[in-house]
């Protein structure tokens, strides 16, 4: 749900929580323009807005941001937004004092109050309830909030940061995120590109999750064939690094290549696969979002083949707008036009283009 996290240290990287820089950012053009404003900007003390699909890793630069900032030392407290239902949210976030509602026997911290000095960290930022948000925009614009039930504001120093794996313009356009929120934790955008668009860090990041994978389990699976590796560097990717990274679980656990081959091949057929990890929270919303962005994929896909490509009429015939169309198509990983289209043997069905 929510924690205090140690900063970015040592024995975290040891432990694995962090994997080492050059696998989180890897080799390529688009993680290295990421890495270059992270440096730039941990050090401001800006808002810092993380967006990208889920399984990219914004948890991981969420830590990396607190870890090279000016409060590095102080607390870095996570809040998972969709995890805790609206009303106890806002107790969460702001605290309450002695009395503020039944069961109130005594006064609480929120989590704010718990990040003075350091980093608050805002997991799916795009999940908080329209009157939260205006709380929130508040404490961005003075540093001042309010426990439930308190006579006078406070004031807390606190960096914040956001992610989410929505469009948040998107999101405004339909009304459920206000715009001068946004304005106010997007300062700085870090935005993570999905693994299909750096198929040239697969490799690597294949042979870091064997070794670890390896190591944890004290196991001794072999490097993968060549022709396995191929097919993962094509493989689409929907659940990005985490797909990766469970994938090489498996394969570790389990010791050989069919066994992973066979976890890609039913993805190609089936409607929707949810790609579940049960060491962590499971999150019920999330899987079914992601299934209804392949739903989504499908439908796009089917309409704009009806119209021949053309995605201002695409855009009509779906009644939807041109911009949330587009945004739509990259969101479901649909090639930008109809000659973009290249063969993908390992893509799911929702996906290919063929
Ligand atoms: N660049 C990376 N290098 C190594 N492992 C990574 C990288 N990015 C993500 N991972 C691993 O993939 C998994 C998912 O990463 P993370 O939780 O940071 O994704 P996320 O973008 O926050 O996803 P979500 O939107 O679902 O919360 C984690 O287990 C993490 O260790
Ligand atoms: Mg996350």
């Amino acid at each position: 749900m929510h924690a205090t996290v140690s900063p970015l240290s040592p024995l975290a990287q040891s432990l694995g929580e962090i994997p080492p820089e050059s696998i989180v950012f890897g080799r390529t053009e688009a993680m290295r323009s990421v890495r270059e404003r992270l440096t730039k900007i941990a050090s401001a003390n800006v808002p810092v807005l993380i967006h990208g699909e889920s399984g990219t890793g914004k948890d991981i630069i969420a830590r990396m941001v607190h870890g090279l900032s000016p409060w590095k030392s102080g607390p870095l407290v996570k809040v998972n937004c969709p995890a805790i239902p609206g009303t106890l949210l806002e107790s969460e976030l702001f605290g309450y004092e002695k009395g503020a509602f039944t069961g109130a026997y005594g006064a609480k911290p929120g989590r704010v109050e718990m990040a003075h000095r350091g980093t608050l960290f805002l997991d799916e930022i795009s999940e908080l309830e329209l009157g939260l948000q205006s709380k929130l925009l508040q404490l961005l614009q003075d540093g001042q909030f309010c426990r439930i039930g308190a006579q006078e504001d406070k004031k807390v120093e606190v960096r914040i940061v956001c992610a989410t794996n929505r469009n948040l313009e998107v999101e405004i356009e339909s009304g459920t995120f206000r715009q001068d929120l946004f304005y106010r934790i997007n300062v700085v955008s870090l935005y993570l590109p999905p693994l299909r668009e750096r198929r040239g860090d697969v490799e690597e990041l294949v042979h870091y999750f064997l070794e670890y994978y390896n190591r944890k389990f004290n196991c001794r699976a072999r490097a993968l064939s060549s022709e396995l590796m191929t097919v993962l560097q094509k493989y689409h990717w929907p659940g990005n690094i985490r797909e990766l990274e469970n994938l090489m679980k498996r394969y570790v656990i389990l010791g050989n290549e069919e066994a992973i081959a066979g976890d890609l091949a039913p993805r190609q057929a089936s409607f929707f696969n949810p790609d579940i990890d049960f060491d962590g929270p499971i999150s019920l919303k999330k899987l079914t979002r992601q299934a209804v962005r392949e739903l989504e994929g499908k439908i796009i896909l089917k309409v704009l083949q009806a119209n021949h490509w053309n995605r201002k009429k695409t855009a009509r015939a779906l009644n939807i707008s041109y911009r949330a169309l587009l945004y739509k198509i990259r969101d479901s990983g649909l090639p930008a036009n109809r000659s973009a289209r290249r063969p993908q043997p390992m893509v799911p069905q929702s996906v290919a283009a063929d």
